[in-house]
């Protein structure tokens, strides 16, 4: 329902390395340009497995923003903000947790998954148990069609699309519902309302999806609707109720293994990242001290890539004329270890000195992040008090 807009958030966890560069972040510097973006801090979900140590996380979130926008998220295309600045998010949670059975939520693969993998925690709580409920409030506040996720966020989304036709299916009754859709398909003028009803009846007796989401398109192209007549429209075409909360897409990002210093995927807990905004001499030595194929003791010794953790940063970085001249190297013992690392310091290097240009202004004048933040908390709240302007209604709450 309503136009294309992406929505993705962050817990933060601090400086981000390459792994979340090559994971996430590229692709949002990608999807700024293409569509309207919200990208957003989720403070209050760390606190569901960190609350016994806040004082982590304001850091924490600094860091990260800063770190978003030394990798090119561009405050000018698309809206940055922090989830507790726009509270909002937790009245729809709140609202949401009244009409969400237990056992969609306790079903969610990553809450026993977790509670296992963080056993040192104790997250039998109200607050964890709600997680994807509150990610859900996150993503329906905006009316987000792509969420951007890995696909272990994929059941999330899921869950927040039966979240919305739930909600959709208990508020958005209306008596005389038909009539009402039909009053509103007239505003439309006569032309255009033709042609709502012709691919209206497509998709309703042939399940034509293509007319589905020409109809879609087209309300979302004509102005001259209230929204409460919008919601009716859109809600007619699939059904006989009011569309409020709209069902997001996950947009599956591609599963980027990007490797750490040590094969294994770049991750913090096995220590093994190179920072975003790390220097070129702790570049540089990290990858010279990288582990290479364990048969390579003397620069004599020929080696086989395909056992060398380095072999993988080739793989991201490096064109094929490198990865022939490394590999026949490499297994002629033709040139060394160190030789061979070389040009992925190069890359390194390359790809890292922009981020670090583009962090050091904020380093330097702190209140520009805070502004890009409060510009971004602005026009978040802005949106999430349409939606809740709707969501009170809907649910018998716009006293007047
Ligand atoms: N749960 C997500 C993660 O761990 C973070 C998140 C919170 C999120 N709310 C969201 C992601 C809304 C997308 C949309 O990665
Ligand atoms: Fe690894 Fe390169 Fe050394 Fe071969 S030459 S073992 S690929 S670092």
């Amino acid at each position: 329902m309503f136009s294309e807009r992406v929505l993705s958030g962050m817990r933060p966890t601090g400086s981000l390395h390459l792994g979340h560069y090559h994971g996430v972040l590229k692709n949002w510097v990608k999807l700024q340009s293409e569509f309207p973006c919200l990208f957003f801090v989720a403070d209050w979900h760390a606190l569901t497995t960190h609350y016994e140590t806040p004082e982590v996380i304001e850091q924490n979130v600094w860091d990260m923003v800063v770190d978003w926008l030394a990798a090119g998220v561009d405050p000018s295309q698309a809206t940055l903000f922090i989830q507790s600045r726009v509270p909002e998010h937790a009245e729809l949670h709140l609202l949401l947790s009244m009409s969400t059975p237990l056992g969609w939520l306790e079903r969610v693969p990553t809450y026993k998954d977790q509670q296992e993998k963080l056993a040192d925690k104790d997250l039998a709580t109200y607050g964890f148990l709600g997680y994807p409920l509150l990610q859900s409030a996150d993503i329906l506040i905006y009316r987000a069609s792509q969420v951007p996720v890995g696909e272990d966020q994929v059941p999330h989304i899921e869950l927040t699309r039966e979240v919305a036709r739930r909600f959709n299916h208990i508020y958005g009754r209306e008596t005389g519902f038909e009539e009402k859709a039909l009053e509103a398909a007239k505003k439309l003028g006569s032309k255009r309302m033709k042609l709502y009803l012709d691919l209206r009846d497509r998709f309703q007796e042939q399940g034509d999806e293509q007319a589905l989401e020409q109809a879609q398109a087209m309300l979302n192209d004509w102005q001259g609707l209230s929204l409460g007549d919008r919601e009716r429209l859109f809600g007619y075409l699939e059904g006989g109720r009011k569309l409020i909360l709209a069902e997001p897409k996950a947009l599956l990002t591609e599963a980027s293994r990007m490797p750490g210093l040590d094969g294994q995927k770049m991750s913090k807990s096995y220590n093994n990242t190179i920072a975003l905004r790390e220097t070129d001499e702790s570049v540089t030595t990290k990858i010279r001290r990288m582990p290479t194929d364990p048969s390579r003791v003397r620069r004599t010794d020929v080696g086989d890539p395909a056992r060398c953790p380095v072999w993988q940063l080739h793989e991201v970085y490096s064109n094929d004329s490198v990865k022939d001249w490394a590999s026949a190297g490499c297994k002629s013992a033709g040139i060394g270890c160190l030789e061979c690392k070389q040009p992925i310091i190069d890359a390194v290097i390359a790809e890292l000195k922009p981020m670090r240009e583009r962090a050091q202004q904020y380093l330097e004048d702190p209140a520009l992040v805070r502004n890009v933040i409060s510009d971004g908390c602005e026009k978040a709240r802005e949106l999430a008090h349409e939606t809740m302007r709707d969501v009170r209604e809907a649910m018998g709450l716009s006293y007047t």
